[in-house]
């Protein structure tokens, strides 16, 4: 037997970029960031909850595209985004569908505009095609913008689990335009804060300092505030996935994934009535008080976290946290099985030493966890009395 194992590197660049008002023809950062070979085609698909929140957007982002010099637009595409767009093939079987039609080769650019859900399925249809043609995202949701619009995984959900199908690509390209978050409902708006205070927790304190100093203008989703947070947060995990060592995940230790062993196990327990964003919370909320309650964080510190949850308005707590299974445990706890095998081995569940300051523990106890689920409980009914 013989052989050789070779060092592929892949030296990708991870370009992250704020702007506002994209695709006003004054604004030439998207244009000037395109390589073009005189012809190179480029296509823009459209998540239809933004283009009915910015009515003028398709005919603003067309007229971009037609006066882009040295390409090639082939229009505009609008599809259903949200959760919906990822439960089946159906959004990403139209994408390529449209792709096939468009004449979409390899030297083209695919620009996508949506929530995190949308921006999934074309980034998993643009990774495919072709095996791979060029992807400019636009995230419009805070959640998007703050998160997972800067990573580099795509995917659609299959067999009951989400994103069973996906990879991993880095963007071209992602274009932060601040001017979609406006568009977003309040609540939603509020809620995708939560991965700006998680990846503060785990990584940033003096930035975690700063949230808990801007809560009351958060709350009120003040502009500048709003994006001074989403953009700090989106550098803090553009950092991790570049310079954390871990890019495509092939190991266990997930610090991003703070909180969310629970989320996940929630958003599907409560069939996605809790979105992404609040459950997170609870999922923080949870790990929280567990690093308190299992003598790791000092209560003061989990207060504090516990403070800003409640100041942001977000839930620590939720009814789906009591359902039980068959054997009477709580439904909640398979959620470190699936995490698990997500992981595929060893379970690593990121707990906090201190603000700004995780350890990865392989194991949690479930009687600590139903002491932690009842405190948070009883602390959120307390709250609504407060
Ligand atoms: N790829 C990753 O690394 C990663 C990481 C975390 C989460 N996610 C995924 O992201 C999804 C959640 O994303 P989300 O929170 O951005 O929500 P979303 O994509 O589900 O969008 C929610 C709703 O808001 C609408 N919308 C989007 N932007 C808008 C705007 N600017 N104005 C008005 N309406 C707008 C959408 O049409 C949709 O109806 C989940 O599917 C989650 O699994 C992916
Ligand atoms: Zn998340």
């Amino acid at each position: 037997m013989h052989g050789k194992d070779f060092d592929i590197r892949i030296n990708t660049p991870h370009r992250i970029r704020f702007t506002r008002d994209a695709f006003c023809y004054e604004n030439r950062l998207l244009v000037d960031l395109l390589k073009t070979n005189g012809q190179a085609k480029v296509i823009a698909f459209i998540d239809s909850g933004v283009a009915q929140a910015f009515p003028e957007l398709e005919s603003q982002v067309n007229d971009y595209l037609e006066h882009m010099p040295g390409f090639a637009s082939r229009g505009t595409i609008v599809q259903a985004g949200g959760e919906g767009c990822k439960r089946d093939s159906s959004t990403l079987q139209a994408a390529w569908d449209t792709l096939e039609n468009a004449g979409i080769d390899r030297h083209s650019y695919i620009i996508c505009i949506g929530g995190g859900a949308y921006l999934d399925v074309i980034g998993l249809a643009a990774a495919t095609a072709h095996r791979g043609i060029r992807l400019v995202r636009f995230p419009t949701t805070v959640l998007a913008q703050d998160d997972s619009g800067v990573g580099v995984k795509n995917g659609i959900n299959a067999y009951g689990k989400k994103n069973f199908i996906g990879t991993f690509a880095v963007p071209y390209a992602v274009i932060n335009d601040f001017s979609f978050l406006h568009g977003q409902p309040e609540l939603t708006r509020r809620a995708g804060i939560i991965e700006a205070v998680k990846v503060a927790l785990v990584k940033d304190a003096a930035f975690f300092r700063w949230i808990e100093d801007q809560c009351e203008k958060l709350t009120k989703l003040h502009p500048h505030t709003l994006e001074e947070t989403v953009e700090r947060s989106a550098l803090l995990h553009a950092a991790h996935i570049a310079y954390g060592g871990d890019p495509f995940e092939t190991g266990n230790s997930r610090p991003l994934d703070f909180g969310h062993w629970a989320a996940h196990k929630l958003e599907q327990l409560t069939d996605f009535e809790l979105s992404h964003a609040e459950a997170v919370s609870i999922g923080i909320a949870l790990d929280t008080v567990y690093s308190w309650k299992s003598g790791r964080l000092d209560e003061k510190s989990a207060m504090r976290i516990l403070k800003v949850i409640n100041k942001l308005q977000l839930p620590t707590w939720h009814a789906s946290l009591e359902q039980k299974c068959a054997k009477g445990a709580r439904e909640v706890f398979n959620g470190l099985e699936e995490f698990r095998e997500h992981l595929g081995g060893e379970l690593t569940v990121l707990l906090l030493r201190d603000i700004g300051k995780g350890e990865d523990v392989h194991s949690m106890d479930n009687n600590l966890l139903d002491e932690c689920i009842d405190w948070l409980k009883l602390d959120a009914d307390i709250s609504v009395v407060r």
